[in-house]
């Protein structure tokens, strides 16, 4: 907010993203408000409350339109109106193209090096470019300056700043990849390589969670295109245009607003408890996410198997649940995962479940933000196992769910969150065994340990928030606009 009133008075901020942060759909009971399961909605929505401006998404709701005015316009949060989001409409057949096929079976198994084998389709290409080129018009609509400051979000936009920077070339497009960059070997297998890196290059600043990510990038458009790196100051040079690349760890607003209607610890450790049907003393672990194949559920639940063989003095004494949910399931590797992980958690059930305690207890619905939080108020194990995250902002979230300073975060290597969250204790996902030992460890972490590790890690959360993150950007922003400045007047 600091830097919105002081260095960047007058600028106007347009966000660009597919998943919308307000989604209206129609139930049996009327027209109902959902917010979405999204790391990139958590982090964004309360930074553009705090910018005003406007934000442009894909309208996925099925009763969107009716709660938008003719051009797809609504003022949101709906309770308490901050800012504009402008909803952009595609067809099914577009989002099968755009959405399903180019961004979430192309670009997203391949940055995530997950091993589910990358598709591409020429058609999906098109479909892809397309939709770029409809979101890159919303924007110049939206424009009410010939320089905004547009910020564009994750892969399903990689050809969209350089669209922007075509018709507002004054414009500052901050693009920010909430997802990892792989080296240039395996990028290298992406069809449309060039093009993709070349599109992104017509932002100001392009964004990664962390520097391991930025030299990726570099390296790959040193090889893939014809630029000038300056490594240094890490930047490319295009056609004469300089692209910053930089490093933005993202977080989450602090204090996060369902903290506020949150019960006291006790309560929610109860509440839970009994509406799972598990004794009140039962130990609990819980995961919760998106069930997608990069978060590592099936591998954790294979943890939880070894934990038991080894220890089976826990039987009936603790209960993993893992909230999931449901997202992209049309896609042939989500439905595979969710019948597999059916599959597995009933076959753990079978053989450690004792006098009617199931272990693992698989939640496939959507969870809204205050369940969230009840739930990492009621664990006294929060476990992310990602084989591969960007950064990963469940783990932060819990950590500020736990302001009782109890509760024991572990935490994939592989998750961007690793680099900052050190005081969890580390996981290898792809070692069922280690996990399990680790789980086990956590379980039984004397009070003042847990207290110790929490503590910690809440500083730096609240040190390192999402106001900080999206703050830093916006000052970069502000420094070339200056320069900018100071060239033109010269
Ligand atoms: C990740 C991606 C986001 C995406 C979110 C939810 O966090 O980086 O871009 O919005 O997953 O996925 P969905 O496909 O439902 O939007």
């Amino acid at each position: 907010r600091e830097v919105m009133n002081g260095e960047l008075a007058n600028a106007q901020v347009i966000v660009v993203s597919n998943r919308e942060p307000y989604i209206h759909n129609h139930e049996a009971d009327g027209i109902k408000l959902q917010i979405p399961a999204s790391g990139l909605v958590s982090a964004l929505e309360p930074v553009t409350r705090a910018c005003g401006g406007t934000w442009i998404a894909h309208g996925s709701g099925s009763a969107d339109q009716e709660m938008a005015d003719s051009e797809g316009r609504i003022r949101v949060p709906p309770d308490n109106p901050g800012y504009t989001l402008r909803r952009v409409w595609i067809s099914e057949h577009e989002q099968e193209g755009y959405y399903y096929s180019l961004a979430n079976e192309g670009l997203w198994p391949l940055c995530h090096i997950a091993f589910v084998r990358p598709t591409f389709r020429a058609a999906d290409w098109d479909t892809y470019r397309a939709i770029n080129e409809r979101f890159a018009k919303a924007v110049v609509d939206e424009a009410t300056t010939d320089s905004p400051i547009v910020l564009v979000q994750d892969y399903h936009f990689a050809l969209l700043p350089r669209m922007v920077r075509a018709r507002l070339p004054k414009a500052t497009i901050i693009t920010f990849w909430h997802i990892p960059w792989p080296n240039s070997e395996t990028f290298s297998i992406f069809p449309w390589k060039e093009e993709i890196v070349q599109g992104l290059l017509g932002s100001s600043i392009v964004g990664f969670h962390t520097q391991f990510h930025c030299n990726n990038f570099i390296e790959t458009a040193d090889r893939f295109i014809e630029s000038r790196i300056d490594r240094e100051h890490a930047s490319i040079t295009l056609s004469g245009r300089e692209t910053f690349i930089r490093p933005y760890p993202i977080s989450i607003e602090w204090p996060p607003a369902a903290l506020g209607a949150q019960k006291p610890v006790a309560e929610c450790r109860s509440a839970v408890r009994e509406r799972l049907g598990i004794p009140a003393e039962t130990h609990l672990a819980v995961g919760i996410e998106r069930f997608d194949y990069t978060k590592g559920i099936l591998d954790r639940m294979l943890a939880i198997d070894a934990l038991l063989t080894a220890h089976p003095e826990w039987k009936g004494r603790f209960v993993f649940v893992q909230a999931a949910a449901p997202t992209r399931s049309k896609l042939p590797a989500y439905a595979a995962l969710q019948a597999e992980a059916q599959r597995l958690a009933a076959e753990i059930n079978d053989r450690h479940g004792i006098n009617g305690v199931a272990p693992v207890h698989l939640v496939i619905r959507h969870h809204d933000p205050a369940e969230v939080f009840e739930l990492f108020r009621a664990a006294d194990v929060c476990i992310v196992s990602s084989l591969h995250d960007g950064m990963n902002l469940v783990a932060k979230e819990f950590v500020a769910s736990r302001d009782d300073e109890q509760g024991v975060l572990a935490l994939s290597t592989f998750a961007g969150a690793s680099r900052e969250l050190s005081e969890a204790l580390m996981v290898n996902p792809y070692d069922p065994h280690s996990m399990g030992v680790a789980i086990e460890r956590a379980l039984t972490m004397p009070a003042a340990e847990q207290r110790e590790r929490m503590r910690l890690m809440r500083d730096l959360i609240r040190n390192r928030n999402v106001y900080r993150w999206a703050g830093q950007m916006l000052l970069d922003a502000s420094r070339l606009r200056k320069k900018q400045h100071v060239l033109e007047i010269a």
